[in-house]
């Protein structure tokens, strides 16, 4: 059995993709990390300047590490399809944890649960 509240961290990512501002790839992700048992969650947010946009999941990291956590616990991706994060929000999310990481497809109400470390077994650190 998980002590992750997966329920409440799948229902702030679902909100925060609701927010997303996805006007040129029409891909809202919405992702939301647990850290010390708050909750920080975020979307993608595009831009007319293509690389300026960033993902969901480097977002919500963003938010938690802005509010001083250092250790992520766990990670929801919510899409459409069911998604895993971009190799550059592993590589960023690998300096705070080996995190669980829940991948939710809303179409067909797919999950998958994984870790960081089996996403991304060799993050690059200094
Ligand atoms: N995107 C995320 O927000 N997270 C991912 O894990 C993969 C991709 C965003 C970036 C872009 O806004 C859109 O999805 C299409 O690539």
């Amino acid at each position: 059995m998980s002590d992750i509240p997966w329920d409440r961290l799948i229902e702030q990512a679902v909100r925060a993709r609701d927010h997303a501002w996805a006007p040129y790839s029409k891909f809202s992700v919405g992702a939301a990390l647990l850290a010390g048992g708050d909750v920080y969650a975020s979307c993608n947010v595009e831009n007319a300047s293509f690389p300026v946009g960033i993902c969901a999941e480097r977002g919500a990291l963003c938010a938690a590490v802005a509010a001083g956590k250092r250790k992520m616990e766990a990670l929801v991706v919510v899409a459409g399809p069911m998604i895993p994060p971009c190799g550059m929000c592993r590589q960023a999310l690998s300096e705070f944890g080996d995190m669980k990481v829940l991948l939710v497809g809303l179409d067909g109400e797919q999950r998958s649960e994984t870790t960081l470390s089996a996403l991304l077994p060799g993050p690059f650190s200094l």
